[in-house]
């Protein structure tokens, strides 16, 4: 153990947890590279947070130069901050009209769900039954995708997310969406039976903790329409999916045609400063709002305004959502290669600059294949030794998951393709080699 691990163990405790085997000391970045403290340089494969690259220069400009000006709470008018709140909102869709900014995705799902509660007057919540939204205590009742004491709260109702590339593969698309609103019926029925009629349906339209499910057209349609029918409200976690990361669209709810009544955001918004928020109808807000003083001290400050523009103003002017769309075509044709020659590997996942692809235990033709978790980490942790950076989603853990700042272009895409198809071609990863015939 070093020096810096123990002493994070000390203060921090055992638990906030670490990736890699050998956890990176990570002490720069730029672009889509990281540099470790001995000077080694990491392609990046991995970090949305830094979602138009590390350190951007015009990001950091913005920060700086705001932080020397002027920063503080959100009680003075500030036309930064306004500013920020009519670009970002131009972006949406009608009726989303208004935003409250927050600090975190857990904070922006937090506050959708106590909207959506007021609103209908009801608690239950449906949410996928691997998912993750936020570490609130609200949230914590709704986590199915990470471990929390909580549990699940009465009021939490999970649904399948059906995948036509995982268990429902094989079988026809209308079946398995019929069947999969079926069950959300059924589960709807089932809060209504309860006494907690419903509330919110909260989605992610990547379903990323999921594994990148790859769900039949007009699931979230359908999904939404019974929701709504049922007078609940559809909340869009775009923490994952927003801000162009699908290549397609800037909102990933776009993607199904569906515009949510709230739409989350966090992670990529201020480029690794603290940002979240809120979208929602001018409606929505004018019901909450005057029955409850939502003061949020540091949401939607100077500096946050500042780095969440400068963010924007970099999307567009490098054209990153289309980059995004055009590298995600490269990644997306050189994984189907690999996947061509290993017969160990499942079907390519995802779209844009959000990619995945699982390892099995045996050839996928085998009926009794198997995600195979173990050899997903060893790839994770070989690539890592190669100076390249992913990780691992999906309920077993075994699905590759590459989902780099956006301007990760075709040169790094080839970079990736190459370490990993090195590594697929080499043995052992398993108890049958990954490529076919080897
Ligand atoms: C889809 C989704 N929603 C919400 C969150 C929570 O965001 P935060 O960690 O900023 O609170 C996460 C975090 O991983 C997430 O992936």
């Amino acid at each position: 153990m070093t020096g810096l691990r123990e002493r994070r163990e000390r203060t921090l405790g055992p638990y906030a947890p670490l990736f890699y085997d050998r956890p990176l000391e990570l002490v720069g970045g730029d672009g889509v590279w990281l540099t470790d403290v001995a000077g080694g340089r990491y392609l990046d494969a991995y970090n949305n947070v830094p979602h138009v690259g590390h350190a951007h220069p015009r990001v950091v400009e913005a920060i700086a130069r705001q932080a020397a000006t002027l920063n503080l709470h959100t009680r003075y008018l500030n036309d930064r901050v306004v500013d920020y709140a009519e670009r970002l909102l131009a972006t949406f869709d009608a009726p989303l009209d208004r935003v409250v900014f927050t600090n975190s995705g857990s904070e922006s799902n937090d506050l959708a769900l106590r909207i959506a509660a007021q609103h209908t007057s009801s608690e239950g919540v449906l949410v996928s039954d691997f998912s993750y939204h936020g570490h609130t205590r609200a949230l914590a009742a709704a986590t199915t995708g990470l471990r929390t004491r909580e549990g699940l709260g009465p009021h939490v109702r999970t649904l399948r997310v059906p995948d036509l590339d995982g268990a429902d593969r094989g079988h026809d698309e209308a079946t398995v969406l019929a069947v999969a609103l079926d069950e959300a019926r059924a589960a709807i029925d089932s809060l209504r039976q309860e006494g907690h009629g419903l509330s919110a349906l909260l989605f992610d339209s990547l379903f990323s903790t999921e594994g990148l499910n790859r769900v039949p057209a007009g699931y979230v349609a359908g999904l939404a329409a019974l929701v709504r029918g049922a007078g609940g409200l559809v909340v869009g976690d775009e923490v994952q999916s927003g801000f162009g990361r699908t290549g397609t669209a800037f909102w990933g709810y776009q993607n199904h045609g569906v515009v949510p009544d709230l739409v989350t955001m966090g992670k990529p918004m201020g480029n690794g400063h603290p940002v979240g928020g809120v979208a929602l109808s001018a409606a929505l807000l004018d019901e909450f709002g005057p029955r409850n003083m939502y003061f949020n001290t540091f949401g939607g400050n100077p500096v946050s305004a500042a780095a969440g523009l400068a963010v924007l103003d970099v999307l567009r002017d490098e054209d990153l959502v289309e980059r995004a769309r055009a590298t995600g075509v490269v990644v997306r044709r050189g994984l189907e290669r690999l996947v061509a020659a290993h017969e160990r590997l499942g079907p390519v996942k995802g779209t844009g600059l959000f990619f995945g692809v699982e390892i099995l235990d045996r050839p996928r033709n085998d009926p009794r294949a198997r995600p195979d978790p173990a050899s997903t980490r060893r790839v994770v942790e070989a690539l890592r030794a190669r100076h390249v950076l992913v990780s691992r989603i999906g309920r077993e853990d075994s699905v590759l998951k590459m989902r780099p700042p956006m301007p990760f272009g075709p040169r790094e895409a080839e970079l990736l393709l190459d370490e990993l198809a090195e590594i697929l071609d080499a043995r052992p990863f398993g108890r049958c080699p990954l490529r076919s015939g080897a």
